[in-house]
């Protein structure tokens, strides 16, 4: 991983990092370094508030969901309805597997502390005594690291019975998933926690008035979470300060693909790809990038035009793609970007629940598509049927991950429909796959 010593040089007011500053110590996942970077002072703040007050603090602050949709925080806990006598829950949803994102699973193997800080603090503010963190089952080290830090928390009185005296009890349940990408879509990850197959719920009712055991669930993402304690620590005004003004505050961009430093890089929202690769020293020697992902596979590609673009949730919207989950994918040259977008979308069928038939069935029949394209065995009209099997499973779907799939075929065949082309008048691939480390 890597995070920059930032400057406040350059367009945007650049910080010094607050999630990853102290990834790089040893012992950096324990409860005392933790404690020494201002750990649990947060939590100390607010217990001095009134649910309410605080609730509204970290809506005033502008934090939005950092897992992909960047829904307000602050709003999300505002709608668990109160006096209802029922229980409610807060559900972290760290089962991180969109293509190209890794900023989550970092974040919990370094500083689980701050999640469980940021856990305490929601809980507190939602009137909930019962967390749960949903992970990605395949990262079996931060299952244990979790289990280790939880068990730290409870032993220095920040969970269980009368937490730091404040007469509010919480308990914190660790569960690992089984590796379904599917799971990591809210309803289908509640259905998951609660024992059955995940597939996806009917929304509405959203998890808030029906979430977990059919009570009223916040689900959020771990770095939302993870990002609350500093929030409160440092204020809400500090972290209005950085970002742009729709999209507040500092934030983690998955660096990957063919640059020279890949990693996480924590930086304020709006910044720009060009600055990134600035920071992490380009793309690899000698290359230059082709094209990239603002927020993982599930969003439109962007093309070298779009360095510039703002890496906020209006700027992304306003260039045509979505912020997603900040995983910023990069692509040079030597890449066939009917390789990649057949790889994504091999993904995308494996992991289609099978609910609803326009995913099941067209996520299959793009692959098949894509396949013969590739292997020189497509004909002309092979595009147009790719375009029209995007258009049916596009917003006709059960949930976002048919929406995703589609993504990139449009975005390819808007920026690339040539090399598509190449493919089915070459009879071939008219790259070298040895010449790109991604294959290799
Ligand atoms: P969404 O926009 O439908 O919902 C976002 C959140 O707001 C949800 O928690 C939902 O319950 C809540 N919400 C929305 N309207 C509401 C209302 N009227 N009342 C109460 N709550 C409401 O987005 P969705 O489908 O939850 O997530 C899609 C995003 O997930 C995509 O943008 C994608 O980038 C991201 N994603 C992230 C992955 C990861 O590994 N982190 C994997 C795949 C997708
Ligand atoms: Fe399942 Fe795909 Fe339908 Fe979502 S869109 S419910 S993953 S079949």
């Amino acid at each position: 991983t890597t995070a920059p010593e930032m400057s406040d040089t350059g367009p945007e007011k650049l910080l010094s990092p607050v999630l990853s500053a102290f990834w790089d110590q040893p012992d950096a996942w324990t409860l005392e370094t933790y404690r020494r970077h201002e750990g649990y002072e947060g939590l100390r703040k607010a217990l001095a508030m009134t649910p309410d007050d605080l609730i509204a603090y970290v809506k005033d602050s502008g934090l939005r969901g950092r897992g992909g949709a960047g829904f307000p925080t602050g709003m999300k806990w505002q709608f668990i309805p109160q006096g209802d006598g029922k229980p409610h829950y807060l559900v972290v949803n760290a089962d991180e597997s969109e293509p190209g994102t890794c900023k989550d699973i970092p974040l919990l193997f370094a500083n689980p502390h701050s999640l469980i800080e940021g856990m305490i603090i929601a809980c507190y503010a939602i009137r909930s005594s019962h967390a749960f963190i949903y992970l990605r089952g395949e990262v079996v080290p931060v299952l244990r690291r979790l289990h280790e830090a939880v068990r730290e928390a409870y032993e220095a009185g920040y969970l269980g019975k009368d937490i730091l005296g404040s007469g509010i009890d919480l308990d914190i349940t660790v569960h690992a998933g089984a590796g379904a990408y599917i799971c990591g879509e809210e309803t289908a990850l509640l259905d998951s926690l609660e024992g059955r197959r995940g597939q996806p719920r009917l929304r509405p009712p959203f998890p808030a008035v029906a979430g977990l055991y059919a009570c009223p669930t916040v689900v959020n993402n771990v770095e939302s979470i993870a990002s609350v304690p500093a929030i409160l620590n440092r204020g809400k005004d500090w972290f209005k300060s950085m970002g742009s003004e729709k999209s507040a505050g500092f934030t983690l961009y998955s660096l990957s693909g063919h640059v020279a430093s890949p990693g996480q890089y924590e930086a304020p929202l709006g910044i720009t790809l060009r600055q990134l690769l600035d920071m992490g020293g380009g793309m690899r020697p000698g290359h230059r990038l082709k094209f990239w992902t603002p927020g993982g596979s599930s969003t439109p590609m962007f093309t070298d035009e779009h360095l510039d673009v703002p890496l906020d949730y209006e700027g992304v919207g306003a260039a045509g793609s979505m912020l997603g989950t900040k995983a910023l994918q990069c692509f040079d040259e030597t890449t066939c970007v009917v390789r990649a977008v057949t790889r994504w979308t091999e993904f995308y069928a494996h992991e289609s629940c099978g609910k609803c038939t326009p995913c099941r069935e067209g996520t299959y029949w793009l692959v098949q598509l894509l396949r013969d394209i590739e292997a020189g065995k497509g004909v002309p009209s092979d595009l147009d049927k790719l375009n029209d099997i995007a258009d049916n499973i596009n917003g006709k779907s059960f949930c976002a991950l048919g929406d995703g799939a589609a993504a990139p075929i449009f975005s390819s065949l808007k920026y690339f429909r040539e090399e598509y082309e190449q493919h089915i008048t070459g009879k071939g691939c008219p790259f070298d796959p040895a010449k790109s480390t991604l294959w290799a």
